[in-house]
């Protein structure tokens, strides 16, 4: 039994954050921002409304395409490091708008790998018979924990959710193939957010201290990014018998274009087997992949038995590259 993507749907809030707007906030450029990171705008969800309901958009948009009820899922999975809050668990409050009454559900936090996480770990209550419809999501409300006042991190992220149905196949030609995922603790200290946890709960201090937005060395993240992306997605590649020229769609964590570029580069994948879209919604971290799938198979950029590779890198440091075979005609 393989798992296979039966929907695809995405989410991205209305509002635009332009770089023209942040020039406007922080000591910065259009052309700065453009030529460093390909970013052109970021989209920002209202302040009254937290990542479910960016989650439970998306799942919307896939439930319909699938033509099925949320009653009918087993599992909902959700990536995320911008949980609503911190107890219940997002899953929870998307399940209860969903009214999904016959499912159970969890958060995970893989950074801005969640999404390859989250796949990995639904496929596999697919693969052992278990369950029959796993939706998984990958969405973060980046704008609640950006700093707007520090152009290091601001200009990088914005909000957005994605999410796929994984369903049971006895096809060959299809469904998650293989992935290869890391964990290195030891990249915590260089992305993060320190505050508002159980080791330095929320205070007046750890509020001044500005501990509760995100953190980033940009430059290492950068380094380990193009190394950690490009070796797993080449070492998955040689495991499963495939040269750049079997991989139709690359579809990677948007996090730089420069990064996407490098990586591209040392894969040997030209422009038209890689999906970039971040120069409209920056990095949203767990939603980036689901977002860019959606939006890819809208413009039919993939048909059934087609060869996708996934590829992400974030905080933890957590990364990793799935291989799959496009399911849905
Ligand atoms: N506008 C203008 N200048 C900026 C700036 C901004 N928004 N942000 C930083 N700078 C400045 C820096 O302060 C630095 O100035 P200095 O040389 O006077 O100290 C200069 O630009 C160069 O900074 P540097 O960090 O070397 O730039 P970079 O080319 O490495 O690009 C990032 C910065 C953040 C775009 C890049 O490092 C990056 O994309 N990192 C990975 C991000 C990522 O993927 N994060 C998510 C997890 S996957």
């Amino acid at each position: 039994m393989k798992a296979i993507i039966t929907g695809v749907g995405h989410f991205t809030p209305e509002h635009r954050l332009t770089n023209r707007d942040l020039e406007q906030m922080v000591d910065t450029s259009d052309e700065w921002i453009t030529s460093r990171t390909g970013i052109k705008e970021r989209r920002i969800l209202d302040k009254d409304k937290g990542t479910s309901y960016m989650a439970v958009k998306a799942a919307e948009m896939l439930l319909k395409q699938r033509g099925i009820s949320a009653d009918e899922l087993d599992l909902i999975i959700l990536a995320t490091v911008t949980p609503d809050m911190p107890v219940p668990s997002t899953a929870a409050l998307v399940q209860k708008e969903l009214n999904a009454k016959n499912c159970w559900g969890f958060d995970l936090n893989g950074g801005c790998t969640g999404f390859l996480y989250a796949l990995a770990t639904g496929a596999q209550f697919i693969e052992t018979g278990k369950h029959q419809k796993v939706l998984v999501i990958g969405a973060d409300k980046m704008s609640a924990i950006l700093n707007y006042q520090d152009r290091n991190t601001c200009v990088i992220f914005g909000d957005g959710a994605g999410a796929v149905l994984l369903e049971p196949s006895e096809r060959d030609d299809t469904g998650i193939e293989d992935f290869i995922l890391r964990l290195e603790g030891w990249g915590w200290e260089y992305l993060n957010v320190t505050g508002g946890g159980s080791l330095n709960p929320a205070t007046h201090e750890t509020v001044d201290k500005k501990m509760h937005y995100l953190y980033q060395d940009g430059k290492t993240v950068f380094k380990n990014a193009i190394m950690g992306m490009s070796d797993i997605s080449l070492k998955i590649m040689k495991k499963n018998n495939l040269t750049s020229k079997d991989i139709n769609l690359l579809i990677p964590h948007q996090a730089n274009t420069r990064i996407i570029d490098s990586v591209a580069k040392k894969l040997e994948l030209t422009e038209e087997q890689v999906v970039v879209n971040i120069e409209g919604y920056g990095n949203t971290t767990a939603g980036t992949i689901p977002i860019a799938m959606s939006e890819a198979w809208q413009k039919k950029m993939m048909k059934s038995g087609d060869w996708i590779m996934l590829s992400a890198f974030g905080a933890g440091f957590a990364w990793g590259s799935m291989l799959l075979r496009w399911s849905i005609d």
